[in-house]
């Protein structure tokens, strides 16, 4: 399925599978990638030596191109963005900042930038700026969110960018991905639905935890202060929103959020823990590889835009 995004990235299908901090590592990134979209190596709270490290296991298990995600406000994107300089990676993803400083030296490398943008601004921004393709995240995704929802990035952004447009946040299945290349993206990012493949290394209570989830136990934190994080209800929730609306303070949330979202991932605790995923859980029922996930996402989008012709 070739679009303006697998040409870029000389990839052979258009879907990225999002940086995750403490979890898209080399397995799952290498899985992705293997399958034949491309994985994201996600760096924060990580140094450059053990980004050093991935990209060499990445290597070992690939060698299809994949990308490293460089979150802008930790203190070490300099030196992440000298060692993906020096490693050659074939993409670069930016969150949480401004991307703008780091583009010119990722491009003299020939690496493609591709940053993560919250409105139609800075969308144009990055574009003026270099950035070889944006992606847009709707609040509907996992972990830290906006205020802006996918449908509405696609309307909004999609017609006003001459670069590719990648579209995050909800997608979960082949409808999904078939809906945002009819709204004119060249691509999607998906998240949630690789935290079941079997190559992701999060505790198998957080796995369980997201197979047994309804529509309705999505939730946010911190959306008041401006730093929402979507993940599923339960006792660490219900505690830091009760705290959050009757007028706790940011450094006591803080507090209150610290260490919850390894407390999930690694120990497995789900309920003091907090286990972030998007709003389109449903469809996420089971675990399987990710070459799998990737094939389904792919058979559904090919059989989605063949319906659609009916309407014609
Ligand atoms: C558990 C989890 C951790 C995430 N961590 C990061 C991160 O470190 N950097 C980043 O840019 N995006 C992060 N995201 C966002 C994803 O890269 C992706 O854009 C998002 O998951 C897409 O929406 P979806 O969850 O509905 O698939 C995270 C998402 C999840 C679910």
């Amino acid at each position: 399925m070739k679009t303006r995004l697998t040409k870029l990235l000389n990839i052979d299908l258009p879907i990225l599978q999002g940086a995750m901090a403490w979890i898209s590592e080399s397995q799952l990134v290498s899985a992705v990638s293997n399958a034949g979209g491309a994985g994201v190596i996600a760096t924060g709270g990580r140094d450059a030596s053990w980004l050093d490290d991935e990209i060499r296991k990445t290597r070992e298990l690939t060698n299809k191109p994949f990308g490293v995600n460089i979150v802008v406000l930790d203190s070490t994107n300099e030196e992440m963005v000298d060692l993906v300089c020096r490693e050659k990676i074939s993409f670069v993803t930016f969150g949480a900042g401004n991307p703008v400083p780091h583009i010119k030296k990722l491009k003299e490398y020939g690496i493609k930038v591709l940053p993560v943008v919250p409105n139609l601004k800075l969308a144009k921004r990055v574009e003026e700026a270099g950035a070889d393709a944006v992606i847009l995240e709707g609040m509907e995704a996992g972990g830290h969110i906006g205020h802006i929802a996918t449908m509405a990035h696609m309307t909004n952004v999609i017609p006003n960018i001459s670069i590719p447009v990648i579209i995050a946040g909800g997608i979960a299945d082949g409808r999904g991905i078939a809906a945002a290349l009819l709204m004119g993206a060249e691509g999607v990012q998906i998240g949630s639905r690789f935290l079941l493949a079997e190559e992701c290394q999060i505790h198998n209570n957080y796995k369980n935890r997201i197979i047994e989830a309804q529509d309705t136990d999505s939730v946010i934190t911190g959306y008041s202060t401006g730093h929402g994080v979507r993940g599923l209800k339960n006792t660490f929730s219900d505690e830091y929103i009760k705290n959050e609306f009757s007028g706790a303070s940011a450094d006591e949330l803080h507090k209150i959020a610290m260490g919850t979202y390894k407390k999930a991932v690694v120990e497995g605790d789900i309920e003091n823990g907090f286990v972030i995923v998007g709003q389109s859980v449903v469809p996420l029922n089971r675990i399987q590889s990710s070459k799998d996930i990737v094939d389904e996402l792919i058979q559904e989008t090919k059989d989605t835009l063949k319906n659609a012709v009916k309407f014609l």
